[in-house]
């Protein structure tokens, strides 16, 4: 069994030259897998909202659902270094109000860090938190929570002035003090400004190779999600395409009786059955 990481050995991994891997994860059962496969971070991300809940998008998440996966995931990897996704308006509001939803996730979900969206508008958010102790990470470039604002789901810093956007917003980030950063949906070369320009262990996801690990959504990486597949996501499985089989197999036996057998089912007692039968007998008697 492997030990848990902190928050320093990933600094330390990226100190090496070591890739970091995390990929979200929501339950019980995917998160044991993912510590049985030795990733480095699960992120019980709000995109449970699209893969577990099939809502259009992340907006609609709630604490009450971020800390019920996250107590899960804990469950399932509890050798696993584990950030808690904070959902829209858990933080939004007030720096009081992302202390308290914060705090809610370490003390419920027992995570190692909370997550969220936003570069130099969150600095006092990210700062409050901090100053109670817990491990935060950023997230920048797409932020799906927002992306009403940034008119879609789209990449990124993808000209000269969007580029330095997203760079002084990674800066103002670690200045403030976050430990770890996510960089969502931007080009290459401006991921690898960043990595290079920042202390702290820089992660994405559609962010190229030139970062120091990466994050992928589990129910792409197994073929699970079939709404929309992005660019960036590489499938290693195809879980819907096994799952639908192997359901289908079981609706073509229940209809052709051929389940259950007699391996399936439970007998009674030694010397039971004649009992019963004999009683059955009386029973039908008129
Ligand atoms: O919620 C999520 O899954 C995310 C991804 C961008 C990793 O934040």
């Amino acid at each position: 069994m492997s030990t848990k990481k902190s928050v320093l050995d990933l600094h330390q991994m990226k100190a090496r030259g070591e890739k970091i891997t995390w990929l979200t994860g929501y339950t019980y059962p995917v998160a044991a897998f993912e510590e049985q496969a030795g990733v480095d971070m699960i992120l019980v991300g709000d995109s449970l909202g699209m893969c577990v809940y099939g809502y259009p998008g992340t907006v609609p998440v709630t604490m009450e659902q971020c800390i019920v996966h996250c107590e899960a995931v804990r469950r399932g990897a509890p050798n696993t270094f584990v950030v808690g996704d904070m959902p829209f308006m858990s933080y939004q509001v007030s720096d009081e109000e992302a202390v308290r939803n914060a705090g809610r996730f370490c003390k419920e979900a027992a995570v190692d860090a909370v997550k969220l969206e936003g570069g130099v508008r969150v600095i006092s958010r990210i700062k409050a938190i901090l100053d109670a102790g817990i491990v935060v990470c950023g997230h920048v470039g797409l932020t799906p929570q927002s992306s009403g604002q940034l008119g879609g789901h789209k990449a990124q810093g993808r000209t000269l002035e969007a580029a330095k956007t997203v760079i002084e917003d990674a800066r103002a980030i670690e200045r403030a003090g976050a430990q770890l950063l996510l960089l969502e949906a931007v080009p290459p070369e401006v991921a690898g400004f960043i990595r290079a320009e920042l202390a702290i262990p820089v992660l994405g996801i559609g962010a190229g190779a030139d970062v120091d690990g990466q994050v992928l959504i589990v129910s792409d990486v197994l073929g699970e999600f079939q709404a929309f597949t992005p660019k960036f996501v590489k499938r290693y499985a195809d879980i819907a395409a096994v799952s639908v089989a192997a359901l289908s197999e079981y609706v073509a036996d229940v209809r052709g009786g051929r389940f259950p057998e007699e391996r399936h089912c439970y007998r009674m007692l030694e010397g039971e059955g004649e009992k019963f039968a004999a009683w059955a007998r009386e029973d039908v008697k008129p």
